[in-house]
């Protein structure tokens, strides 16, 4: 069975031989030509004139097109038709493209880009949450509120309250390959598109829409990106629908890629928050009631911001029960990048907060961490139900406790915690800090009716398999794991199916490759597709030795019937003389959804993924400097579909979220110009920067929900992970002085020497 093996990534060869290709990498027809957007420069106001004779003049240069050329729609907005491919009038953020330059080379685009006299006039951009509030600049009336009880009078009646507040910056995807696409035009004014793209049926969407020709004038193909993190789920369009434009325009196949540092300064990011909480609990740190408000910046379009506004709230729990509870989110419209999905979508921002409030229930007590979270979890054997989260969904299958418990025991986190605390009573300068925190990450698209997905299999006549289905691979893993259900309906080895690029044309009306629900959407759609062949063969070969289908075996590339066997190839060929289909379609859609996000209500997960992870770290009281010394994550994948590629996902995800919460700081300038556009500026995790001790496993127990396979998504859960590694940090803080330290996130060298200085901590005192 092929389901459940360690088999490798399956195009690890390619990726390590250089020899996978990319949108960039594809041969392109003679005549092909290069696009680059001139951006405008100020943050806010409004564009007076635009002239572009000096880049029409400019070596190499075809054509150049501005918003004044766009025949169709000027809009590449994923979801409210409120973002222009290039500015009209307005000027919303400082990167944003006005004109499009066209040019037989990347380079000569690039540079006549520059040259263009654009007028302008300035006005005061939004750029922080103050400013937005001032002047109640948002997306959505005003702020969306979920919650129940009576929290004020929850909170009054506790016998301890504190209050806090905690910035979390964004983060930039640094997807290694950069946004790229290009376009061939075809007959009768039909395109065909090639995208790094999670999302091919939106960019066949939006270019069908910006040429004018229905959605069966376009067909997109994308066999795999180099990472896209959620930051390929919408902001590619620009890119696509750039290049479709002009191949219209002037009847060449056209290709673009983004500059690293236009990549950083044109598209979206993680959503930075400032979340604010007041809270009050017990002698034992019980939370009784609690009041988060988050204010996120959605940068100056709406793109995905309220659904990972959204998810963020519904994150906002965590693993624990909050009796009496009110989430405040506040979505404000800025003149800076349109923020987009990452990795969580949201979901990480509002877990921090709750992990905070651990934290400083913890210091404020004075007791282990781990046990404030323990008495807070969900269950917990009361005789209140205490199973339900904030918007109604019960947590049916809480494995969080003896999951946590068999990490604390293999990690040693008993003993490393008194080893911390006597290493840091015996030094001065290196203080340690360890921290152990949990995730329960809900698992569905928000959105219920994006939970659908397609595929369609072909078996041909020698027994080879041609595998389609609408997810996309970005690395993590999806082809791979989606062959092995294939390769494992039809019992044969996975060597005889072909995975194919996602194609718009084969599988239609896709959702994203998003919120970790790839491999159990597609994974069910070919799984039905499979079986509707299968059927077909099991029916023909139990008619031909009067059995029952149920008796025809597909096992170990064979097809068993009674005591024959029949080699699988056999059986197809057998199949074709007898004129029986060898191909079909497959769908699925997730059951039992239920959710209404404006009242906060109903069932908007089919299930949840848990997880928890150790880990230890060393600051330097006088730099900031930090290292992390080990990490131990204990992660349930359900029965997981390839241990291999999911501890691969688990570890860059912890890694990613360490990151983000450690080195990785985004910096705006008073003019809204983003400062940190290039890896000179902004730090992402290197190899050296992973942990020197990193012990990741599996839970390894069924899914209780029928998944595929019983596996669960494991696409985005882990990063969270990383959450323990900034709290590790915080208790490293923590351990110089008595006063709350404060820390914030990204915890760079310069925020921890800050939060040092804060808790009382001086150094080498
Ligand atoms: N892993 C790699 N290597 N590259 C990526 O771009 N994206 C993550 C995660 N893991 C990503 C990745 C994100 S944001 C999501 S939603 C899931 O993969 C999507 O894939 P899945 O649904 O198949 O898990
Ligand atoms: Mo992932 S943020 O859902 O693409």
């Amino acid at each position: 069975m092929s389901v459940a093996k360690p088999l490798p990534h399956d195009s690890a060869p390619l990726h390590v031989t250089g020899a996978a290709r990319y949108v960039d990498d594809i041969p392109m027809p003679a005549g092909t030509l290069h696009l680059a957007f001139g951006l405008s420069d100020i943050a806010a106001g409004r564009l007076l004139s635009l002239d572009t004779g000096p880049v029409r003049a400019a070596p190499g240069v075809v054509a150049v097109i501005t918003a004044a050329d766009l025949l169709f729609e000027n809009d590449v907005s994923p979801s409210s038709h409120d973002e222009p491919l290039l500015a009209e009038e307005a000027i919303s953020y400082l990167g944003q493209p006005l004109f499009i330059v066209v040019a037989t080379s990347h380079l000569s685009a690039r540079r006549a880009a520059r040259i263009a006299q654009v007028e302008t006039e300035a006005e005061d951009p939004i750029l922080t949450v103050e400013e937005a509030l001032a002047r109640n600049s948002r997306f959505e009336e005003g702020p969306r509120v979920y919650g129940r009880g009576d929290v004020a009078a929850a909170i009054e009646g506790a016998a301890h309250r504190l209050t806090g507040r905690l910035e979390i910056g964004g983060q930039e995807h640094f997807y290694l390959e950069g946004q790229a696409a290009a376009a061939l035009p075809q007959d009768n004014g039909d395109m065909v598109v090639m995208s790094s793209t999670q999302h091919p049926t939106e960019i066949q969407h939006k270019v069908a829409e910006a040429i004018g020709v229905p959605m069966h004038g376009v067909r997109v193909e994308t066999r795999r990106m180099g990472g896209g993190f959620g930051g390929k789920e919408s902001q590619g369009n620009a890119l696509a629908v750039a290049c479709a434009v002009a191949a219209r325009a002037t009847g060449r196949p056209c290709k673009m890629r983004y500059d690293r540092d236009d990549d950083m300064v044109i598209t979206g990011k993680r959503h930075d928050f400032r979340i604010e909480y007041e809270v009050g609990f017990d002698d034992n740190g019980v939370i009784a009631g609690i009041d988060f408000t988050h204010y996120t910046r959605c940068g100056w379009a709406q793109d995905l911001s309220l659904p990972v506004a959204d998810r963020a709230m519904l994150h906002a729990d965590n693993a624990y029960f909050l009796p009496a509870v009110r989430i405040t989110s506040h979505r404000l419209k800025t003149n800076t990048q349109s923020a987009t999905a990452f990795r969580g979508f949201g979901g990480p921002q509002g877990m921090l907060g709750i992990e905070r409030v651990m934290d400083h229930i913890a210091t404020r007590l004075v007791k282990d961490p781990v046990a404030v979270r323990r008495c807070n979890f969900y269950g917990g054997g009361g005789t209140e139900p205490r199973n339900l989260t904030p918007y109604g969904q019960q947590v049916t299958d809480f494995i969080l406790p003896d999951l946590m418990s068999r990490l604390e025991e293999t990690a040693g986190y008993t003993s490393r915690r008194a080893a911390v605390a006597s290493w840091n009573a015996e030094n001065a300068i290196l203080k340690k800090g360890i921290a152990l925190t949990p995730v329960k990450f809900g698992i569905s698209f928000t959105l219920t009716h994006l939970n659908q997905a397609g595929a369609l299999v072909h078996v041909y006549q020698d027994g080879s398999i041609h595998l389609n289905h609408g997810g996309t691979e970005m690395g993590q893993g999806l082809f791979q794991k989606v062959a092995q259900v294939a390769a494992t309906r039809f019992g044969v080895d996975i060597s005889a199916v072909r995975i194919t690029a996602t194609d718009t044309g084969k599988v239609p009306n896709t959702s994203a490759t998003a919120a970790s629900s790839g491999s159990d959407l597609n994974g069910m759609a070919v799984q039905n597709a499979c079986d509707t062949i299968r059927t077909r063969l099991a029916d023909l070969m139990a008619g031909r030795h009067q059995t029952l289908p149920s008796e025809v075996i597909f096992k170990d590339g064979k097809v068993h019937v009674g005591s024959a066997t029949y080699s699988f190839a056999e059986v197809v060929a057998e199949a074709y003389v007898a004129r029986i289909s060898l191909s079909a379609t497959g769908f699925y859609k997730t059951p039992d959804l239920a959710w209404d996000r404006i009242k906060g209500e109903g069932r908007p997960f089919f299930y949840f993924a848990y997880g928890a992870a150790v880990t230890e770290v060393v600051i330097d009281t006088l730099t900031g400097e930090n290292r992390i010394l080990r990490a131990d994550i204990l992660h349930d994948a359900g029965a997981s579909l390839n241990p291999e590629i999911d501890i691969g996902q688990i570890e860059g995800g912890y890694v990613q979220g360490a990151g983000w919460l450690t080195t990785e700081e985004l910096v705006w300038d008073d003019k809204g110009r983003l400062r940190t556009h290039a890896p000179s500026t902004y730090k992402i995790p290197g190899c050296c920067d992973r942990p020197d001790i990193f012990n990741v496993a599996l839970w390894d127990a069924p899914n209780n929900e029928a998944t595929v396979y019983r596996s669960k998504a494991v696409g985005e859960p882990p990063l969270m992970l990383g959450i323990s590694a900034w709290s590790a940090l915080c208790d490293a803080v923590q351990s110089c002085g008595e006063t709350y330290a404060d820390l914030q996130a990204p915890a760079t060298a310069e925020e921890i020497l800050a939060a040092v200085g804060r808790a009382g901590g001086g150094g080498a005192d």
